[in-house]
């Protein structure tokens, strides 16, 4: 068994509560993938995960561009980023070329608390301090 990646804790507030439940929402959907594993539902999940992520970035950068973050442009590059990851992943699971589900949702995971610490959190940060 591998080691459990983090999920959500409360150092990720950013203090937008949209925001913030839409990170969390993310981490329940990644937390669902972890316990389906083995199943053929995690495709689904990951959908949804491809689906609200898309949703949840549009509405992010939305917000950095209405507050003028100077950050936006690499903030942009980022989420698009992690969209054509997720839609990788999608192609290899719809030709059965994935099948190491753990490994999916450890990257996820890690990618969405990394990027909520150093980026979302900047972002935060720079309201603040408006
Ligand atoms: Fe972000």
């Amino acid at each position: 068994m591998s080691e459990t990646v983090i999920g959500w804790s409360d150092d990720l507030y950013t203090g937008n509560t949209i925001i913030d439940t839409q990170h969390q929402f993310l981490f329940t959907l990644l937390d669902k993938m972890e316990k389906d594993a083995t199943s053929d539902s995690v495709k689904l999940i990951l959908t949804e995960i491809a689906n609200y992520t898309t949703t949840h970035f549009c509405d992010e950068e939305a917000l950095m561009s209405k507050e003028k973050f100077p950050d936006l442009v690499h903030h942009r590059i980022l989420h698009a980023s992690l969209i054509h990851e997720v839609t990788l992943l999608q192609e290899q699971a719809s030709q059965h070329k994935l099948s190491n589900w753990v490994h999916v949702h450890r990257f996820l995971k890690e990618w969405l608390r990394e990027h909520i610490c150093n980026e979302d959190l900047t972002f935060s940060r720079f309201v603040q301090e408006k």
